[in-house]
């Protein structure tokens, strides 16, 4: 049997990415199907490297081809990504390489926001993504040592488009407010210098290519961060929660601000949820239990996953050596890389809103 590129795209029609939940053919993602005697190569592009499905859809593929074809002698499915981004003219125009700007934002200081910025920017760019990172937290810029970056850096110029070039370090692209101010000299900042300040981060530093641009924004919900959320053109916004009663007050908060402007919220990420004792492997539920997922009901967004409170975590962020760097096999290391994942997911999913391509209805006659 003569079998045609038709054919293969027929049976790969049953496969069906579940957080796009829609068929790969209909996706768009099938890009290339070659034959080789009694084999098949097929070429899969999916929206992000840090699909939390790749796997399942990869052994998918296989599946549905050896059922619609069991002759077939070898299946090979190469998969590869690009990841989407939504046209928005302010972005385009203040940074076009960019494809993806994501607010990480906490309704008070405290919560790990940087720890979980920095953590995911890492996780992010070990899973195949381009990353840049964006200190915008003008009182508190924590990420220079979160990232070990303990002197003032030097900031190099490039020459050709006279811009600023990030400092680059765990494989991410970094700019703080922190690599400009000195160590002790108090800051007194007001909204229109912060937000500035965060537009010349944005204008005038070569980040080149970017899949995500995180913004570790400064805790609250008060006029400052306000102004910085309508400086930035967000694709979306992450809250960081602890599962206390008090901190999710503050996230409702942290969300309706979002929502005032019209930008997207992603998901919720619950930090410090539970203790797991090392010497006996029990679970015990500090600030109390089901916090983040009673919210993200609430809310009707995702939760996006919860992070054990670990010595271990402050101590990566003390030493700025990230956990994802330090310890990758470790539980909590897991659990930012699966919640990076879905981050990267339900990107993915509000990008395709524009990107999708047209279904063919077919009317009959
Ligand atoms: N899951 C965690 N386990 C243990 N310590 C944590 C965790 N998340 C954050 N921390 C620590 O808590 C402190 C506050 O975190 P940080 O990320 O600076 O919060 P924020 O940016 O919200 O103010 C830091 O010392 C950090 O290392
Ligand atoms: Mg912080």
């Amino acid at each position: 049997m003569n079998l045609t590129t038709e054919n293969i795209k027929e049976a790969l029609k049953n496969v069906i990415d579940p957080d796009l939940k829609r068929d790969i053919v209909s996706l768009n993602m099938v890009k290339d199907i070659k034959f080789n005697d009694n084999s098949v190569t097929v070429d899969i592009q999916l929206t992000t490297p840090a699909c939390p499905l790749k796997d399942k859809i990869k052994q998918d593929c296989i599946n549905e081809i050896k059922k619609a074809y069991p002759n077939l002698k070898d299946i090979t499915i190469n998969i590869s990504s690009s990841v989407l981004s939504k046209s928005n003219t302010a972005m385009k125009s203040i940074l076009p390489e960019v494809k993806n700007t994501v607010a990480i934002a906490s309704g008070k200081g405290g919560v790990g926001k940087s720890t979980v910025a920095v953590n995911i920017a890492v996780a992010l760019s070990k899973l195949g993504a381009k990353v840049g990172l964006i200190d915008a937290d003008i009182y508190g810029p924590s990420v220079p040592l979160m990232l070990g970056i303990k002197t003032k850096p030097k900031i190099f110029q490039d020459t050709l488009t006279g811009k600023m070039m990030p400092l680059e370090t765990y494989g991410i692209k970094v700019i703080s407010i922190g690599f400009f101010l000195d160590e002790d000299a108090p800051v007194i900042w007001r909204g229109p210098m912060a937000s500035s300040a965060i537009k010349q981060f944005m204008s005038d530093v070569n980040w080149g290519e970017l899949d995500y641009l995180i913004f570790d924004l400064p805790p609250g919900t008060g006029d400052i961060q306000l102004t910085l959320v309508q400086t930035i053109p967000l694709t979306g916004a992450v809250v960081v929660t602890t599962p206390q009663d008090v901190a999710l007050i503050d996230v409702k908060k942290a969300m309706r601000m979002f929502q005032r402007v019209n930008v997207p919220i992603f998901g919720v990420i619950e930090n410090m949820s539970y203790f797991i004792a090392p010497d006996t492997g029990k679970r015990y539920d500090i600030f109390g239990n089901g916090g983040g997922e009673k919210l993200s009901k609430e809310l009707s967004v995702p939760l996006l996953g919860q992070i054990p409170i670990n010595p271990n975590i402050r101590e990566g962020g003390d030493s700025g050596k990230p956990i994802v760097v330090e310890e990758p096999e470790s539980e909590e290391s897991k659990k930012i890389f699966e919640i990076s994942k879905n981050l990267a997911a339900q990107i993915s999913i509000n990008n395709l809103v524009e990107n999708i391509p047209k279904i063919e209805i077919d009317l009959g006659n």
